[in-house]
């Protein structure tokens, strides 16, 4: 059985530094916050280049206090993708903010700075751009934005830590920026864990106040937060994963190439045998997510367009190939958010979008430093895709 994500090839790979960080937390009988926790902050601002990291319960809490941070209010609108993981648009949601869903590029997949523009009113305190699969959303478009319209930007780098924008660490893109720790994520731990990111040092007090019940002094509140803190055994398990997450962003790249250069090789001789009788000349082309000029990826999904996604899927499950679909519908149709659907520039286009095109042909293959590449393509190979 081929594994979605291989977390348990990786604990087998470094199982005695594991042990060894998870045995010193127990024993230290510091389970929340303390210098592991301090020290794994550190290690993420020097690796992001970002001011400050300041950990937190999960990615979507991150996005939580970043927003509450920012000072959103009631009625406030907020511009999000509309073809993402729910977590921006309903932080918004939660917090009595309207979020407004922005369409994205067909190739890339990423917000688009164009359709956020059109989204702008009187109302709009601010864009949540996400780093979707794994590369940054277009950010020399965005920042221009968000500065010609006194937009404050959070970027939502869930899926991207690690990643660049001609040479720009992801995670210093925004006003403040987000990570999730979710086990499935590049750099993953073994439970909830996030954290955000910021070179404003008043925004990183706020943060910090925030996600520790508004106090500073125990016992003293100085305005209404929330608890959400990063264990320090989950902080330990991702030191020990951050030591070797630059070899591991190299194989996932590797692995990426692979699959890039199978499904080329595909495409090609399905445009060479049009009109002949080869098996080829009726299959449908399959299209990986393109990575815009300038940036490198995570590939936290290697996620493909396929124009007939009924029959691929089909064949994946003859190779006993695991898949998911991210994402199976966008967002501005989630039963939660209905009511806004006229709030989304993306249904204006006479209800189409490539949101909606996206979710209809979008399919992520097995992907992370340990996945073997080469048995799926060998698989594909057999079952003749
Ligand atoms: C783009 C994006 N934002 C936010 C989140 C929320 O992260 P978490 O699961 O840590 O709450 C996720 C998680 O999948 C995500 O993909």
């Amino acid at each position: 059985m081929i594994p979605f994500i291989n977390v348990r090839a990786q604990r087998e790979a470094y199982l005695s530094e594991f042990k060894q960080a998870e045995q010193d937390v127990l024993d230290s009988g510091c389970f929340i916050g303390g210098p592991v926790v301090q020290t794994l902050e550190s290690e993420l601002a020097e690796f992001t280049g970002a001011k400050h990291a300041i950990t937190c319960g999960s990615g979507t809490d991150a996005l939580t206090i970043a927003l509450l941070a920012l000072g959103l209010k009631p009625g406030d609108e907020v511009i999000v993708p509309d073809f993402t993981f729910i977590a921006p648009a309903e932080c918004v949601m939660r917090l009595g903010g309207i979020p407004k869903f922005a369409d994205i590029d067909p190739e890339t997949l990423q917000v688009s700075a164009e359709s956020i523009t059109k989204l702008i009113t009187p109302k709009t305190k601010g864009i949540i751009a996400v780093n979707l699969f794994g590369q940054c959303a277009p950010y020399a478009e965005i920042q221009e934005c968000a500065r010609a319209n006194s937009l404050w930007l959070i970027e939502d780098s869930a899926q991207a830590f690690g990643a660049s924008q001609n040479g720009v660490p992801a995670c210093t893109f925004g006003d403040i920026s987000i990570t999730s720790f979710y086990p499935a994520k590049p750099l993953g731990c073994y439970g909830d864990g996030g954290a955000l990111f910021t070179a404003n040092d008043e925004l990183a007090k706020k943060i910090r106040l925030i996600a520790n019940h508004g106090s500073q002094t125990r016992y003293i509140h100085e305005i209404c937060g929330m608890n959400s803190r990063l264990d320090a055994i989950q902080a330990a398990v991702l030191r020990v994963k951050l030591r070797h997450f630059k070899d591991e962003l190299k194989k996932r790249s590797e692995n990426t190439r692979k699959y890039d250069e199978f499904f080329a090789e595909y495409n090609r001789n399905i445009s060479s045998a049009q009109g002949s009788a080869s098996h080829f000349a009726n299959r449908a082309k399959i299209v990986p997510q393109k990575i815009a000029d300038g940036n490198t990826s995570t590939y936290a999904q290697y996620t493909v367009l396929a124009e007939d996604r009924q029959s691929f899927i089909a064949k994946l499950d003859d190779a006993k190939i695991p898949y998911c679909i991210h994402y199976p519908q966008p967002l501005h149709t989630q039963p939660c958010f209905k009511g806004l659907a006229q709030a989304c520039e993306s249904a204006s286009r006479d209800g189409a979008s490539n949101a909606i095109e996206a979710s209809q042909k979008v399919v992520s293959l097995p992907m992370c430093a340990f996945t073997d590449v080469d048995e799926i393509i060998a698989r594909l190979r057999k079952t003749t895709i």
